[in-house]
């Protein structure tokens, strides 16, 4: 593919110019050619699983031969490792071998940061099992913990003592390498900031993914699943806080991933924005059966949870079922 064939979003994903405002029609025009910055794809390193990015762009691209997306014979923006994908039909849940036991099995886990005077003792002796399917609302004051637990959920961060089984898997002893792996097969982010690259269309944003997953989803799928298909050849900028959030939320899903691990994902939105997001979420969990967990300050949210779980000062102070969900549109707060 010629380099004069690469569209203006590649343009300015590789120089980091402005968003552009073309009309899809405009941008069809030419086979697109995504050129991706280190800095652009350092963005979403997390849903990508790549200790090293430069590992990542010569290991995941190695068939492909560079970072491209390619026409499908209707013409739309497509990705050579996602068609590659889509040809091997029936690929189950990467982690459906494990089906019985606990998703997490967490057991005396602590994290401290610092040493001496200055440590700060995250968690302290969390003790806690997470079944498949289940959807977990996480909450607690600021600096109790939470997030801690998440990244090293997550395989984004390391306990200091302890261990962190998924499935039979002893993330603990997994090393970097192995996190990486993690990540990438098995776990969805969302951020409260939803980290999309600017200059790439929604399309493209959640179609990043797909190149490097095992068993994806079409993009377009995902896409659809968030309610943004008539958005997708929008840029981050066109697009309102709760529909980029949403984007976040298909750019984890698409890879099909076992657990999809949220931190404060509606702590930028506003009430009813809110409400569509965490509506997208909790039928992610149901129709996917992905294992979620959300953390959040607002204890509203807790009621949609299959279980809620409650950190004060890095130990957990209570675990609670929710004997009667609510939707998301029941909650009000
Ligand atoms: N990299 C770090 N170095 C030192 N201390 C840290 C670091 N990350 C977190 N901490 C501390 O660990 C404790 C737990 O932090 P964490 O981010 O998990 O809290 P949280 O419950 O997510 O809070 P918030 O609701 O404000 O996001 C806090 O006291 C925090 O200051
Ligand atoms: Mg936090």
């Amino acid at each position: 593919m010629r380099r004069a064939h690469r569209t203006a979003a590649a343009a300015r994903a590789a120089g980091g110019a402005e968003v552009p405002d073309l009309p899809g029609s405009a941008r069809k025009a030419a086979p697109a050619r995504v050129a991706l910055t280190a800095a652009a794809l350092a963005v979403v390193e997390p849903h990508l699983g790549c200790a090293s990015l430069t590992g990542w762009l010569r290991g995941a691209y190695s068939e492909c031969g560079s970072i491209h997306t390619i026409r499908d014979k209707h013409g739309n923006r497509d990705s050579c490792q996602a068609q590659r994908a889509r040809r091997r039909p029936g690929l189950s849940r990467a982690h459906a071998g494990a089906a019985a036991l606990p998703v997490f099995r967490i057991r005396r886990l602590c994290k401290t940061y610092g040493a001496g005077e200055l440590a700060v003792r995250a968690l302290r002796d969390v003790d806690l099992d997470i079944a498949h399917g289940e959807f977990i609302v996480l909450l607690g004051a600021s600096g109790s913990g939470k997030s801690t637990l998440l990244n090293i959920l997550g395989g984004l961060d390391t306990a200091s003592s302890g261990q962190v089984l998924f499935g039979e898997q002893d993330l603990s002893a997994a090393g970097e390498a192995g996190l990486t792996e993690y990540r990438r097969r098995h776990v969805g982010f969302v951020f409260q900031f939803y980290n999309l690259i600017p200059s790439l269309t929604v399309w493209e944003n959640v179609a990043l993914v797909t190149d490097i997953a095992s068993a994806p989803m079409p993009a377009d799928e995902a896409v659809g699943m968030v309610g943004l298909a008539a958005r997708r050849d929008h840029f981050p900028s066109q697009l309102s806080g709760g529909e980029q959030q949403r984007v976040a939320i298909a750019r984890a899903i698409v890879k099909r991933p076992a657990v999809l691990l949220c931190d404060e994902p509606t702590g930028a939105l506003d009430y009813a924005t809110g409400k569509l997001v965490l509506d997208v979420i909790e039928r992610i969990n149901r129709e996917l059966g992905t294992t979620t967990i959300v953390i959040t300050h607002n204890a509203a949210i807790a009621a949609m949870a299959d279980r809620v779980v409650k950190l004060g000062d890095g130990t957990i102070l209570s675990v609670e079922n929710n004997a009667h969900k609510l939707s998301p549109a029941q909650l009000s707060w």
